[in-house]
């Protein structure tokens, strides 16, 4: 059971295959169910990889309330509806998707390159199928129940790609603990680097809970909505910033931004508009300035 925000298991233990690339230690996953799967709750991972959620649940005699799947079995978590494939909700999700590209599962751990690997995409099409994968995983977790995303970050050509840090902001549902889990045993430990750097030496478990039902429509809905909100809320913060510069008047900001808005699919002129009346900004003699 976690008592703490950080753990570590120096030792990973007999559960799955060690030899696959990125197996995480079985402890975690014990550790997880200890503190969120109901007696009774039905337990699922959606990527497997090398079993080691496989062995948990038979040391554990929960074998029958479990189900695992993995891309390199068939089960496609960007193209398969989750929930049809497990039959219903679960009570608790176990995802431990790989770290965008740092280890290539399909081609390399098993079978031929397949082109919805989440290891073997771009950036930004890893971004979009990360986000659809978690939206899947959300829909399949019952109302009041947990899922659960182990997941480290990774550093190339001198970026530091914060994958935790994305996978917080992608999940729909709020984040209600995060365990930092120390690394052992990873094979970049006996690498040797021309420029002194800090190792990365954790990983991150974000568990998410599942507020209400969802369904693919009500994901719709939800997305339209927060787009709206983080339109306006952006378009307000560089407003304000134009206002740090100097006072306006609508129409000077309106001429000064007519690119903008010709060129944008976004309603620019409307939003400013609503935006000038609000709170946030105050009006004299004809000129908008900071509130
Ligand atoms: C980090 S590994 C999981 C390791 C596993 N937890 C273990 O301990 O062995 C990530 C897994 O995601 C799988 N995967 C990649 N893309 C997938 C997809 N679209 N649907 C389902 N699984 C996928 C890979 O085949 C790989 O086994």
């Amino acid at each position: 059971m976690f008592n703490s925000s950080v753990v570590s298991y120096p030792d990973r233990g007999h559960f799955g295959n060690s030899q696959y690339r990125g197996n995480t230690t079985g402890k975690i996953i014990i550790d997880l169910i200890d503190n969120f799967l109901p007696c009774d709750g039905l337990f699922v991972d959606p990527a497997v990889g090398g079993g080691t959620t496989i062995d948990v649940v038979n040391h554990l005699c929960i074998a029958n309330r479990f189900a695992g799947f993995d891309l390199h079995s068939g089960f496609n978590l960007i193209r398969d509806d989750l929930t049809s494939a497990v039959g219903q909700q679960a009570d608790l999700i176990f995802f431990h998707p790989p770290y965008g590209g740092m280890i290539h599962y399909s081609g390399n751990m098993w079978g031929e390159p397949h082109k919805d690997d989440l290891s073997r995409m771009s950036e930004y099409d890893f971004e979009q199928a990360l986000k659809l994968a978690l939206v899947n995983i959300s829909d399949a977790t019952k109302a009041g129940g947990h899922y659960a995303v182990l997941i480290g970050n990774q550093r190339k050509k001198g970026r530091y790609l914060n994958w935790s840090s994305m996978t917080e902001q992608l999940a729909p549902d709020p984040l209600v603990e995060e365990i930092i889990k120390c690394q052992h045993n990873c094979v970049s430990d006996n690498r040797q680097y021309a420029k002194p750097l800090i190792r990365i030496n954790h990983e991150k478990l974000l568990i998410f809970k599942k507020g209400q039902n969802t369904n693919a429509i009500t994901d719709l809905e939800g997305i339209l909505n927060g787009m709206s909100e983080t339109f306006m809320a952006n378009i307000l913060v560089m407003l304000k910033r134009l206002f740090q510069c100097r006072d306006w008047t609508q129409k000077e900001l309106f001429d000064t931004l007519a690119h903008l808005a010709k060129s944008s699919p976004y309603e620019l002129f409307p939003a400013i508009d609503y935006l000038l009346k609000t709170e946030h900004f105050k009006m004299i003699d004809g000129r908008y300035t900071l509130a």
